[in-house]
């Protein structure tokens, strides 16, 4: 078959591998794709937030499959244009992604369907959300509503932090994403992330996986799309899994079906899980980046049955077969990033990598120019392995990271430090 995967990062090009392995595919199209998908696929360039152009682009290229990578299309509907337009297509539509795109309308499902979460209210007055943080007190959770590039999050440790976030979001900091608030109770616990393929009314876990979201090692510094990420992750023991699945994620599929929008593709569920009980943090409506990556390399070419399998509406009958390993990638940013970087710089050493079903460099922000690989972006490589144990993982990830020579870049050390100890 022809398969089209949307996006052009670590996520896009590790779905791309693991897809390409699989004897059904036939002809790979990454849009826009970047220098290692350019490797393995033919890449086009398209505005893939337009869904006509997508659909459009799909029927010229007879394309049977698509597979979308990102949110943004997710959110403006691409799913919905190509489901209309006949097309098989991966990925929920654009009323099912709400779930990622507005945080005040997954509350409204959490209490719909009873699923255990940070209790919240909702704002789009600004007094009434400094009166609210001053009853509360901190620390306390300020939220905008709506897609921020995970930026519009502030954990605020004291009430001036919070009420300086209420004065940035309501003052256009993040443009109308900012227009309502969620202001939520500070959980603690430990963090960690579930990936489960949803076909509208069955669920199949695809695996669990922590990530490290702070710049520099130790999980100081700011914020980022994520430095590093392992897949199991241990806090997401048979014992919480279970709960997350029976307490959170089925509730939420029963009530999206209810409410006529089923949601169709990867639901990826952040939990704080506190004395063996998670509670939902949020959701996304896509893998995520770099957490697709470990999660790719442990599913291989099984990948695309599975995702075949979600689309088509048969999660009932497919099954996961798990290997019982660990994988680790660390991912390797431009200097600067996450604030301003420079793009251009070639990067060596590459080729000389060995590149199996055990250990892969996945592109994100590169591209070729004259032959070379070149910094295209913030988050740039992302070095990645499997191992019998997670050690064994982050020894052969960071022999793959030092083997890179790319001296305007950097990576964390330390990946998986809270489960390595
Ligand atoms: P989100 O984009 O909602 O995942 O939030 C980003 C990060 O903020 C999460 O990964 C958590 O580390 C933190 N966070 C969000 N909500 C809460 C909460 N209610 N309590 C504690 N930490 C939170
Ligand atoms: N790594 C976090 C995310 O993809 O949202």
């Amino acid at each position: 078959m022809n398969i089209l995967i949307l996006g052009s990062g670590g996520r896009e090009h590790a779905l791309a591998w693991a897809i390409k392995q699989n004897p059904k595919c036939d002809r790979l199209i990454c849009a826009p794709g970047n220098a290692g998908m350019a490797e393995i696929a033919e890449c086009a360039a398209l505005d893939i937030e337009d869904g006509g152009a997508v659909a459009t682009f799909a029927e010229e290229n007879a394309v049977d499959f698509v597979v979308i990578g990102p949110e943004a299309p997710l959110a403006a509907g691409v799913a919905d244009r190509l489901r209309a337009a006949g097309f098989l297509c991966f990925g929920p539509s654009a009323e099912a992604a709400k779930l990622e795109a507005s945080k005040g309308f997954t509350k409204e499902i959490c209490d719909a369907c009873g699923a255990p979460t940070a209790a919240y209210a909702r704002f789009t007055d600004a007094d009434a959300a400094r009166d609210y943080i001053r009853a509360q007190g901190a620390p306390i959770v300020v939220k905008a509503d709506g897609l921020a590039a995970g930026k519009g999050v502030i954990v605020a440790m004291t009430e001036a932090e919070a009420l300086a976030a209420i004065d940035d979001m309501f003052g256009g900091a993040f443009g109308g994403a900012g227009a309502e608030v969620v202001i939520e109770e500070f959980m603690e616990g430990e963090e960690a992330s579930f990936f489960i393929l949803c076909d509208g009314e069955n669920v199949l876990p695809v695996g669990t996986a922590q990530d490290h979201k702070r710049v520099g090692d130790g999980d100081t510094g700011p914020n980022t799309g994520g430095m590093g990420a392992y897949s199991p992750a241990p806090v997401m023991t048979d014992a919480v899994t279970q709960k997350a699945l029976d307490e959170i994620v089925k509730p939420t599929v029963a009530e999206m079906t209810k409410r006529g929008t089923p949601y169709q593709g990867v639901l990826y569920a952040g939990f704080m899980i506190q004395d063996g009980q998670p509670r939902l943090v949020e959701y996304n409506v896509r893998f995520g980046d770099p957490e697709c990556q470990v999660l790719m390399l442990r599913l291989g070419a099984q990948a695309l049955d599975l995702l075949l399998a979600c689309a088509e509406g048969r999660l009932d009958q497919a099954q996961v077969n798990w290997a019982d390993d660990h994988a680790m990638t660390v991912v390797l940013a431009a200097k600067g990033y996450p604030g301003g970087y420079d793009k251009g710089s070639v990067i060596g050493g590459l080729d000389a990598l060995p590149e199996t079903s055990s250990q892969m460099v996945f592109h994100a922000g590169t591209k070729e120019v004259n032959g070379h690989v070149t910094a295209a972006g913030g988050r740039v490589l992302n070095a990645t392995a499997r191992g019998a144990t997670l050690a064994e993982a982050r020894d052969r990830a960071y022999a793959l990271a030092d083997g890179i020579d790319w001296p305007d870049g950097f990576y964390r050390r330390d990946i998986g430090w809270r489960a390595l100890g």
